[in-house]
């Protein structure tokens, strides 16, 4: 028998994202091509652990670009913060031939990554896969277009609604310290307000510009909240208080995970995919990938983990300028 050729793992790690898919079908025949087998790893890190894997081939990731959610399934692993857990891993990978890894998540994922890179000797290279787009060394993080149209959609419907009741509608959507989501629908969605987790809000101020505006003959309102701020139930009932206007609350919840994804994380996903293998083949490791004004970039994950990503307050305030 012929000597077995080298293995590449990938597994998708923490909330899933729309177009994680496309980055492992990506992933597996990037790999392929370049003579690798590829072994895909189930339930993230947990599935590591577990030996929960089984071998890629090109047919295995056929018919999966379009799909959201993750053929590989995607778990969140407390054990991997203790490096007994990480070392048995990295075993785990020795028995299996994985000598690289890709990991598609967010800076949770990242971070055990960064300890399999540096406890058990395994080449990683991380992918941004997160509705939330709250990784510093990228523009954008996969799922994170589909999840702000999907917003967007049910936002327009709810418009629809609170246009024909003369209601105020408070929506929050996802994002627990992130406000991308939601300054982005909020500017789509022509809200009257926005409150994101990175910015403080101020709920008179917010009454009194419904307020102006409803003397000016503006019916109805959208007021886009993230999910890490406060309570979405105190500032709906504060509204709701402070103008007179009968306000509802929609939590939009897990419906921003799924779906199929749009064009943008389609593709995104694909070049990011194929751009971690193409580091792993030059032996590097300890990178994450990531888009930069338009262009494919890797920088080191211990960067990519240690800077914050600065919010984008000026969109925000164009937000609420626009809305009145
Ligand atoms: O990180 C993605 C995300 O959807 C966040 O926006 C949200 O706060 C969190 O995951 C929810 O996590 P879970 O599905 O584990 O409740």
């Amino acid at each position: 028998m012929g000597e077995q050729a080298k293995a590449i793992g990938v597994l998708t790690s923490g909330g899933d994202a729309p177009g994680m898919n496309a980055a492992v079908r990506a992933v597996t025949r990037a790999a392929i091509r370049k003579g690798f087998r590829v072994i895909g790893i189930q339930r993230g890190y947990n599935g590591l652990l577990n030996g929960e894997c089984k071998e890629l081939k090109p047919r295995n990731v056929s018919d999966i670009i379009q799909r959201g959610g993750t053929i590989l399934y995607t778990a969140r692993c407390k054990e991997f913060m203790q490096p007994e857990y990480v070392q048995k891993a990295a075993d785990k990978c020795h028995e299996l031939g994985i000598e690289g890894l890709v990991v598609i998540g967010g800076d949770g994922s990242f971070r055990g990554a960064a300890d399999l890179s540096r406890i058990g000797g395994i080449k990683c290279i991380g992918i941004p896969g997160t509705i939330d787009n709250d990784i510093q060394c990228t523009n954008y993080t996969i799922g994170y277009d589909t999840a702000m149209n999907t917003a967007l959609e049910m936002i327009d419907k709810l418009r629809d609604t609170s246009q024909s009741h003369d209601r105020c509608s408070v929506v929050e959507v996802m994002g627990r310290h992130a406000g991308w989501i939601a300054v982005n629908v909020a500017m789509a969605s022509g809200a009257i307000a926005c409150c994101t987790p990175e910015t403080p809000y101020d709920i008179n101020y917010i009454a009194e510009k419904i307020r102006k505006a409803h003397e000016t003959q503006k019916e109805h309102f959208i007021v886009v909240v993230a999910e890490g701020v406060d309570s979405s139930e105190k500032i709906t009932e504060d509204i709701k208080k402070l103008t007179g206007i009968d306000t509802r609350l929609t939590v939009l919840g897990h419906v921003q995970r799924g779906g199929s994804p749009t064009v943008r994380d389609r593709v995104a996903a694909s070049q990011m995919g194929y751009r971690a293998v193409e580091l792993l083949c030059d032996g590097q490791t300890n990178r994450v990938v990531g888009l930069k004004h338009g262009k494919i970039i890797d920088v080191d994950i211990q960067e990519a983990l240690t800077m914050k990503k600065p919010f984008d307050t000026e969109l925000l305030r164009m937000c609420d300028e626009l809305a009145y």
